[in-house]
This record gives C-alpha cells, sequence and structure tokens, in this order.
C-alpha cells in the first residue's frame, strides 16, 4: 500500500502544477486511475500524503497552505532589557518600522519571504522580534541558517550582546564547534549544520521558526533547505506542532522562491523593507581593460577583491605606502583618482597577522568543511586603533574565525579620531556583513568562484566577472550614511557585458555528493525534489550513474521505468556519513580492514588538499635562484623515490609516495625545516595533519566499535596491506580507470605509453614524475587528469585486470556465463573479497576485446 499512497500524493501534486492552485482538487483526482506522469514525488512526501487523507476532512484552512491566527499566536510578549545605547541604534534601523508587518505575516502564514537591503537590520533583528513575540517560550528554539561561518558566529555574538541575556541564550553552532547549551533559544548555524539535522530528526522538532537567511546567495544548502522546510513546514503545522519559515535575501529575484508552484502552493507573502539609501557616484574606469586590478584596487576604502592572496598583496602594498605615523591630524580628504595617494596619510596597516595568507582555498577544495565559504576570508584593516597599542591586521578564515572572534567587532566600531579605516575584503562584505559608515567603495568587478569541468571532474578556482546583481550591491556599500562614492576599476561596456544576476551554486558545480545526502534523507526521486533552481538534468543523471557505479545506489531494474529515482543501499549509507566526496567516502566506508583504515584516512586527506610538493619547475628569478632550485629538485625527487617503497608498495605508485611522504614527515615532527629540505609544502603537511584528525572522528562516530586511533606517526603498511589498499582504492575511484594501450593495439603513434579511459577519446599519460612512470602497469586508476603539456594523470595506482570484474563489474561485459558477480561488499565489515574469476570477460569500452581466463 506503500506505492498507493506514493501515487496519490504524486498526483495531488502533479495536478497542483498543472493548474497553479488545485489544492480543492486532490480528493477528486484520488479517484481517477493512476497516470504515467514523468515527474512523480519523492518518498518523503509519502508521510505527506498519509496526513493528507487524514487530515482533508478536518480543517479547510490546512489546505489552503496558511494558518489562522489563533493556532499560532503566542501567548506572551517576552521584555528584552537592553541597555539605552544599544536600543537607541536600533530604532534607527529601517527594520524597526517594519515589526508589526512582519511579526502579523508571520502570524497569519506558514512561510513568509523578508527582503531587505543589507544593513536594514535583518539578521540582527528578526530573531529578536520573533523571540519578544514569544515563539521561543514554549520549548522551541528560533533557529536561523548563515551560508557562510564568519556570519553565523559574528552575528550570534551582536544579537546576544543587543539582547544582554544571561550567556548560552544565543549560541551559534558550526561544524566542528558551537556554544549550544541547554537554554539556547535563539540558534546561528551554518546551513550544512541544520541540513545534516534533518537527516536526524526529519521534522526538526526543537525548532519553532526556521530562518534561512542570506537566501539571495543561492548556496547548494540553503537551496535544498529551502526545499525541504517547503515539506516539513506543512507537515509539522498538520501535526499540531506549528512552526514557521522565514526565508531573509538582500536583493531581488525572489521569485525562484515565490513563484515556484512546486514549492509552494500558496506562494508566500513578501515584506520589503526599505533601506534609507543614499545616493552612490559610480566612476567607470576609462582605460579598458584593467589586468593588473589589485595595483589598482590598492588605492580604496572598502576595496572588493576575489581572495585572500590579493588581499594581503594589496595590504602589503597600502603598509608601503602609507607607513604608520601616530598622531598627526587627520586632513580630512575627498577621494578622487589623482590626489588619492596624498589624501590617505592615516592608515596604519603595520600589523599582526593570523595566518600566512597565500593560499585561502585549500579546505574548500578539500570538501570537508559544511560550510559554504567562497570568499569567507576577510581581512580587516584598522588604524590607530584604541585597543591595540600598533593597530592590528587582522585575517578572518575558516578555522580562525572562532579565536579571533572578539577583533571582528572592532570593524563595527568607529575608527579613532585622526585613523581612517580601510577594509579591503572578499565578497563576505557583499552582502553578509554590513561595515557601518563607509563612504568609498572600489570594485574590481570579480569573484572567485568555483568551476567543474565535467570531462576530468576537477574541480577549480577561478576569478570570473561579477553579475551586475552584485556589482550594484557592493556600490550600495557607500551609501549608507551619507552619500557615496563606488570607484569601479572597469569599463561601463565590460558592466554592460555582466550578467543580471549571479547563477544559483547549484546548476555550476556536481551535485553527486548532494544527491547522495538527499538520498540518505530517503528522497528517492531527486529528479522531482522542490528545488528552487533544478539542476540540470544531466548533472543529476551523470551523479545516479556515478553512485550506481560507486555501489551506494541500487541498480535500476533492467526494463523498469525507474530513471533517478534508485534507493540508497548500505553501502550507499555508510558512505554518506562521512563530509568528503562520494569516492572518497566509499574508500573510507571500505576500509575497515586488515588495519588498512589509518593508511586510507591518510591517502583521502592527501588526495584533498591535492599538491603537497613544492612545484621547483616554476621560473626562477635568477640564476642563483635557479641553481638553488635545481639542487632542491634533485633531492625532492630523491625523496619522493625513497618514499615510493619497495616490492609490493612501489604498485601503489603516487599514493604510497603520499603515505611516505605524510609518514617521514610526522616522524620528523612535522616541522617546517623538515618540509623545506624535502620538497614538500608546510601548510599542506599541516592541513594533512588536520584532516586526518577529522576523517577519524568521523569514521569513529560512524562505526562506534571501529576503535580506529591514528597516530601522527604511522609505519609503513605491510605487504598484504598494501594490496589491499591497492583494492580498496580501485573500488573508490572505479571509474577512473585507464588502460595501457599495447603495442599489437598502436595504430597511431599519438598513442604511444599512453593509456585508454573509458571517459576521453584521446590517450592519457603517466607524468615523469610519477612513481609508476617507468613501470607503466597495464591497469592504473587515477586520481585527476591534468592538462598541461599533454593529459597526465595524477595521483596514480596499479591494479591488477583480474580485480575489476569483481570490483567493477559494470565496466566489464560478461561473456560467459551470463550472469554478473554476486555483490561482493560487506560495508559493515568493510571486507572486499577477490578470488581468481574463471569466467571470460570483455572490458566495455572502446578498445579491442581483452579476453582473460
Ligand atoms: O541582515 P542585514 O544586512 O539586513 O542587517 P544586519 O546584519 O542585521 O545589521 C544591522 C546593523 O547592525 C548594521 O548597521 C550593522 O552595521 C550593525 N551591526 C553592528 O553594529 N555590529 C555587528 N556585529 C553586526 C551588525
Ligand atoms: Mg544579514
Amino acid at each position: 500500500d506503500d506505492d498507493d499512497e506514493e501515487e496519490r500524493s504524486e498526483k495531488s501534486e502533479t495536478s497542483d502544477e498543472d493548474d497553479g492552485e488545485g489544492s480543492d482538487s486532490s480528493e477528486e483526482e484520488e479517484e481517477k486511475p493512476p497516470e504515467e506522469k514523468p515527474t512523480e514525488e519523492p518518498r518523503l512526501l509519502r508521510e505527506e500524503a498519509r496526513q493528507k487523507e487524514t487530515d482533508v476532512k478536518k480543517d479547510e484552512d490546512v489546505r489552503e497552505g496558511t494558518h489562522k491566527k489563533e493556532d499560532c499566536k503566542p501567548a506572551v510578549f517576552i521584555p528584552v532589557d537592553r541597555l539605552p545605547e544599544i536600543q537607541e541604534a536600533r530604532l534607527r534601523l529601517p527594520i524597526l518600522a517594519e515589526e508589526q508587518v512582519i511579526m502579523e505575516a508571520v502570524r497569519e502564514n506558514e512561510c513568509v519571504v523578508l527582503c531587505g537591503e543589507t544593513g536594514s537590520g535583518k539578521t540582527t533583528q528578526v530573531p529578536q522580534f520573533l523571540y519578544e513575540a514569544g515563539y521561543a517560550s514554549s520549548g522551541g528554539i528560533i533557529g536561523v541558517t548563515e551560508p557562510r561561518r564568519v556570519a553565523a558566529i559574528s552575528m550570534s555574538h551582536r544579537v546576544a550582546t543587543e539582547m544582554n541575556l544571561p550567556s548560552g541564550v544565543v549560541s551559534y553552532q558550526i561544524r566542528y564547534e558551537g556554544n549550544v547549551t541547554e537554554n539556547t533559544k535563539i540558534k546561528f548555524m551554518t546551513d550544512g549544520v541544520l541540513l545534516k539535522e534533518i537527516q536526524k530528526d526529519f521534522l526538526l522538532q526543537k525548532y519553532r521558526v526556521v530562518i534561512i537567511d542570506e537566501a539571495h546567495e543561492r548556496s547548494v544548502y540553503t537551496d535544498i533547505l529551502i526545499g525541504l522546510l517547503s515539506r516539513i513546514v506543512p507537515l509539522r503545522n498538520k501535526k499540531g506542532l506549528p512552526m514557521k519559515l522565514i526565508i531573509m535575501s538582500a536583493t531581488l529575484r525572489v521569485e525562484d522562491f515565490t513563484e515556484n508552484k512546486r514549492l509552494f502552493r500558496t506562494p508566500p507573502p513578501v515584506i520589503k523593507v526599505e533601506a534609507r539609501q543614499f545616493a552612490v557616484t559610480v566612476h567607470f574606469n576609462k582605460r579598458t581593460p584593467v589586468d593588473n586590478y589589485t595595483g589598482e584596487a590598492f588605492r580604496g576604502i572598502l576595496v572588493f577583491l576575489t581572495g585572500q592572496a590579493e588581499v594581503h598583496s594589496v595590504c602589503r602594498r597600502l603598509r608601503k605606502a602609507f607607513p604608520y605615523r601616530p598622531h598627526r591630524e587627520h586632513t580630512g580628504s575627498v577621494l578622487c583618482s589623482q590626489s588619492l595617494s596624498q589624501s590617505l596619510p592615516r592608515i596604519n596597516l603595520d600589523s599582526y597577522s593570523a595566518l600566512p595568507a597565500d593560499e585561502g582555498d585549500e579546505d574548500r577544495q578539500a570538501g570537508i568543511d559544511d560550510d559554504y565559504n567562497e570568499g569567507s576570508d576577510l581581512e580587516l584593516e584598522l588604524g590607530d586603533h584604541p585597543d591595540s597599542d600598533h593597530g592590528e591586521r587582522l585575517i578572518f578564515k575558516n578555522e580562525k574565525i572562532c579565536s579571533s572572534y572578539c577583533s571582528i567587532q572592532l570593524v563595527f566600531r568607529p575608527p579613532p579620531a585622526g585613523a581612517r579605516l580601510c577594509v579591503i575584503a572578499t565578497n563576505v562584505a557583499e552582502t553578509s556583513l554590513t561595515i557601518p559608515g563607509v563612504k568609498y567603495v572600489v570594485d574590481c568587478g570579480r569573484v572567485k568562484k568555483r568551476f567543474y569541468d565535467r570531462v576530468t571532474g576537477v574541480s577549480s578556482f577561478k576569478v570570473t566577472w561579477i553579475s551586475q546583481a552584485s556589482a550594484n550591491q557592493r556600490a550600495g556599500r557607500a551609501g549608507r550614511t551619507e552619500p557615496g562614492h563606488c570607484y569601479r576599476l572597469y569599463s561601463s561596456a565590460v558592466f554592460g557585458d555582466f550578467s543580471l544576476f549571479s547563477e544559483a551554486e547549484i546548476t555550476r558545480r556536481p551535485v553527486d555528493d548532494l544527491v547522495l545526502q538527499m538520498k540518505d534523507l530517503n528522497i528517492e526521486k531527486v529528479v522531482n525534489f522542490p528545488f528552487p533552481t533544478p539542476p540540470s538534468s544531466e548533472a543529476l543523471i551523470s551523479a545516479e550513474q556515478l553512485l550506481i557505479s560507486l555501489g551506494a545506489l541500487e541498480e535500476p531494474p533492467r526494463h523498469g521505468r525507474a530513471r533517478l529515482s534508485c534507493p540508497i543501499t548500505p553501502l550507499g549509507r555508510a558512505m554518506a556519513a562521512f563530509p568528503v566526496a562520494p569516492r572518497y567516502a566509499k574508500m573510507l566506508a571500505l576500509g575497515r580492514q586488515q588495519g588498512c583504515m589509518p593508511y586510507i584516512i591518510t591517502i583521502v586527506a592527501a588526495m584533498t588538499v591535492r599538491e603537497i610538493f613544492e612545484d621547483y619547475d616554476r621560473p626562477a628569478g635568477s640564476e642563483e635562484e635557479s641553481t638553488k632550485m635545481a639542487g632542491k629538485k634533485a633531492r625532492s625527487v630523491q625523496m619522493r623515490r625513497l618514499w615510493a617503497g619497495q616490492g609490493q608498495s612501489v604498485q601503489l605508485g603516487d599514493l604510497m609516495v603520499l603515505l611516505g611522504a605524510v609518514g617521514a614527515c610526522e616522524f620528523a615532527g612535522c616541522t617546517h625545516q623538515f618540509c623545506e629540505e624535502n620538497g614538500l609544502r608546510y601548510k599542506a603537511m599541516l592541513e594533512i595533519r588536520r584532516l586526518r584528525g577529522q576523517l577519524t572522528n568521523a569514521v569513529n562516530a560512524v562505526c562506534s566499535d571501529a576503535g580506529v586511533y591514528v597516530d601522527n606517526q604511522m609505519a609503513p603498511p605491510t605487504e598484504s596491506q598494501v594490496l589491499c589498499l591497492r583494492q580498496i582504492v580501485l573500488a573508490g575511484l572505479g571509474d577512473h580507470i585507464a588502460r595501457r594501450v599495447q603495442a599489437e593495439e598502436l595504430l597511431d603513434p599519438k598513442w604511444r605509453n599512453g593509456y585508454k579511459t573509458p571517459l576521453l577519446d584521446d590517450p592519457v599519460f603517466i607524468h615523469p614524475s610519477s612513481a609508476l612512470h617507468k613501470t607503466l602497469p597495464e591497469f592504473v586508476v587515477y586520481q585527476e587528469i591534468m592538462e598541461t603539456t599533454k593529459m597526465y594523470m595524477r595521483g596514480v595506482c596499479a591494479v591488477q585486470a583480474e580485480w575489476i570484474p569483481k570490483l567493477l563489474p559494470q565496466y566489464c561485459h560478461f561473456s560467459a556465463p551470463e550472469e554478473s558477480p554476486a555483490p561482493w561488499f560487506c560495508p559493515l565489515s568493510g571486507r572486499v573479497k577477490c578470488h581468481q574469476q574463471s569466467t571470460f570477460y570483455r572490458v566495455s569500452w572502446k578498445l579491442p576485446a581483452i579476453e582473460m581466463d
């Protein structure tokens, strides 16, 4: 009868799509014969459908998707005792004028969209309105999600300060830390944290209100949360556990939320908060194009750049140009491009830095963080601040945020007399944080974004143009307290070519990890999920295919109509628990055998960090430097050969080198000196150490009996462990398999020493620096393909042909006997069984058939 229910829910939902208002027609619809609709409802809606059946007769209002006042109206008003100066500052915020309108809309609707200029007070005030109206008084709490960690932490502190409540009432939670207590009433968190909570309790029973903040950023988790909450909220209300959803957004285009019939059958009301905005004069650059925009940008006041390296370099230049001279009068200044340097004598940039600032992207590439943190680094430059003797330079980035949190408050205070505040920031200052008193904005017009190459599966960060909406948002930062100026380091013609809005993140990244997470939430028909902006069906299909081939989803029946609706397998559930990409998650899920787990954890950590070796091939500045580099390179080559080991371990290839390098480095205490002497990047090694710790915790949390203990130091794996590691790696990277083209198959000389992959038509090669460059094994798997002079495989590991039919039956074509081998994995014991198989098979891609006994 499960299926019946599913069909019912599917029909009533699709009928809504058809006529746009059909909540009344759902009962008649149920009498009609089931129709074959390409769109079916996710399984999570079964419960909704079940509820529908019992509730339809009860209450007409319920089906309207709205609630009448009496069932949600909080009974009490909770007074908050704020300090007078706080109260005064609050009263100046535009949102205060709308409090009544907002609270009435919240009372009368399940979902409200609140749209308001950045700085109007949405994030800091709305949770307080709700608190005062009693939404947190009867046990439930008010949850606020932020796409960025820095926002979750700093906003919780701000609200706590404003409300002047005992500590622990206003808290935050980000993935690895938080200060939530039993008394918490308002909880700020990253969107990833709430998603994980939905996995534990689908109805989110501890929340009375959920606020999705910064929805305009369209981070993937935000989008998914909105989709899920559009189902959870009505369910909760029907169960008599009322819940409210508030979607808050800075700029326009809320239509993706409000006019999306699959999300909300009754469009939620949109409340606009008008902020007082002064005129901003926009100055375009006349010379096109400015390539050296960081060179131009260093003249600015609030400067938008793309990443930490740029922020750092501009700060260095500012420090050079304006050395700190205390106790001089501020000359007052008008910003104009020629005399700019004379007009800024007060900036003190002599400073302390929390973090060596040249690479900010490693965590993000690692995919470990739940945070959507593109551009979440924020560097603040403060002049001559009373709290510090020499002024301070503060950098906030991921793990440093918490320890340096107190410092972030500095940016919200007025700079002392005679000093000028100069903020060099990435797009975090675009909407998440409002820095008061900014009069001049310098906009480089660019942003750092993650891009994904479908062929190689590699994602990388690239700098691209922003959208017109972003450019206007950045300009708007200059007009908050008085008329201001925005200097755009690009021409009006370039601006004209910008897209109107930024695309939702979900449309430009692979979705395999999301699909796995959603399947783990029992959303089987991912294609029907009410995404505010759905990813392309190709992206969904290729994600589902990868997950099927990894064994995370059940294979679809051969002739069934099931497409994009495969349920998750036990292995998939085990994989979903690890915060890494599915390929690596599979390795972790299979790692519990022969004591391999610490090695698998290390390999996954090292692969996610991507580049652990120093690059000595880069151009040298002088002859002296080039000789020095040649010496270092020779040493590095020698060390890599040593780390590759002997005998069996050589077959583990580049992954053995990773293990050897990490092992040796940790043995030496992971010092800067050791890295320097042996061609390792010190920062990468520290990062690996951190990731190993995190992954160990994750593994221990998933398998409570696993008792994995990862020591910093690590003995080399035994011969049989190496064999096992190679099989586990094959099982995880299976779709990245390559076979060397044999001499007799050589039709074209370009294939000499080349490898054929299922994905590409052209040959790929083993890089000269690889441990397997000389061996050229017949079958290998690789981590990724990097295109330089040729297409090179990175992270290569040799595998044995006879493992393939066992571990990757989907890549094989079995000629006899017909049936495919029995499932080979046992996710709980994580055992890979591997016998010699005595069937004939052919590898299914386009190479000439290989026959094996
Ligand atoms: O969310 P929205 O952009 O609408 O505004 P908000 O973040 O609630 O900020 C409202 C006001 O509080 C702004 O004027 C901020 O400058 C100020 N604020 C502050 O003074 N200190 C903080 N830590 C955070 C915000
Ligand atoms: Mg905000």
